[in-house]
């Protein structure tokens, strides 16, 4: 079975800073990859919106001719978000709009994950000047939802966990505050997340990686597969049943690919694990093994339809540009990935951590 489809954008992605970005680039055009959405969390934040970058922050306009210097220039598109901090100002986003440099800013819970400690909590940005001047010049955030700073089973426990207690006690509360606010929930892991986005009133849509739609915190706890640690942290078999019947609605316009990818050269550390699953090179291969384990056959008219739908066309309609007119083929054969070596260290793909096989492969 061979599957043609339009090119499809990767919107939500890190690409990091520093020698191995031409890898992790050249790993996302590899697998039909035709554009990103690059998050700002890199060291440092990208903060700010134009200038030289400093030893504190990037700017949009400075993170952006790096990463096109390795690679990116290929891209149809490259949208990279402002990392919302304390010195986030009104100003800077009417500016930022007015140059065509700024569409989205991003919402990181402080501390809540890598690279999160500049973030600044929902509670303070609620019915702040900077969203209002997000919702004025029409400018979407997309938000980690987790709440922050919870500790023990108030993190997670069988009945809720940071994201759910995030969906149910503060989102409600955002919209109710900000209702013109564009939003793209991200890398949503839980039933409660994609009730939410379903039904939530406004312009409201999802991004949804493979890991969480193909494991649950079974397969990450057996045998401490750290490759699959991320955050938000994969949950329960319930969970990703949620996220996969909203994938494969036909028609269904708010569930969107962004994998997430999130290359460590070091994963395993003496206290702990850094937080990140690295997908490039074989992400839309492990959603489509995510669609055919829901019962999607790949093979129908219906069953493409879906697929290419979530892949390659809800997220550049969300994000009101083109999708791509290029196209790139998958075949339903067997394939492995393997670890990729850059020059800041070797990056360990998921499946290969996981110990599986692919069961797609990209035609060259
Ligand atoms: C991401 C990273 O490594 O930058 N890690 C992760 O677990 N997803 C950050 C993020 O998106 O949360
Ligand atoms: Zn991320």
């Amino acid at each position: 079975m061979i599957l043609d489809l339009p090119k499809w954008f990767d919107l939500h992605t890190h690409f990091r800073q520093g020698p191995a970005v031409p890898d992790y680039i050249q790993a996302h055009r590899a697998m039909g990859c035709a554009g990103a959405l690059a998050m700002p969390n890199t060291q440092p934040p990208v903060s700010r919106v134009t200038g030289p970058a400093t030893p504190t922050a990037w700017s949009i306009e400075s993170y952006r001719a790096e990463l096109s210097a390795a690679g990116a220039d290929a891209f149809e598109k490259l949208i990279i978000p402002l990392y919302l901090t304390r010195e986030t100002t009104a100003a800077m986003i009417a500016e930022g709009a007015a140059s065509g440099l700024l569409q989205a800013c991003k919402y990181y819970p402080p501390h809540g994950t890598t690279n999160a400690e500049h973030g600044m909590p929902m509670d303070d940005l609620i019915g702040s000047d900077v969203l209002r001047a997000m919702e004025d010049h029409n400018i979407i955030l997309c938000i980690h939802g987790e709440q922050h700073g919870l500790s023990g089973p108030d993190y997670i426990d069988a009945a809720h966990n940071a994201e759910t207690r995030f969906y149910t006690e503060r989102m409600p509360r955002l919209i109710a505050a900000h209702p013109r606010l564009r939003i793209v929930c991200e890398h949503i892991t839980t039933r409660t997340a994609a009730e939410f986005v379903k039904s939530a009133p406004g312009d409201i849509g999802a991004t949804i990686t493979p890991q969480h739609l193909l494991y649950t915190l079974g397969h990450l706890i057996q045998g401490l597969k750290y490759h699959l640690y991320c955050l938000p942290i994969v949950k329960f078999a319930e969970d990703r049943e949620a996220l996969r019947q909203a994938v494969i609605v036909p028609g269904q316009s708010r569930f969107f690919a962004g994998t997430d990818s999130a290359p460590h050269t070091t994963k395993a550390t003496a206290c702990g694990c850094a937080a990140g699953c690295f997908t490039g090179g074989c992400a839309p291969q492990l959603y489509a093994m995510a669609f055919e384990e829901t019962g999607i056959d790949l093979g129908t008219d219906a069953g493409r339809t879906a697929f290419e739908n979530f892949l390659s066309l809800n997220g550049p309609a969300f994000y009101r540009f083109p999708g791509s007119t290029q196209r790139f083929r998958m075949e339903k054969a067997p394939s492995n990935t393997t670890v990729l070596d850059t020059p800041a260290g070797p990056v360990t793909p998921l499946p290969t951590g996981m110990g599986v096989e692919l069961a797609w492969r990209i035609k060259a």
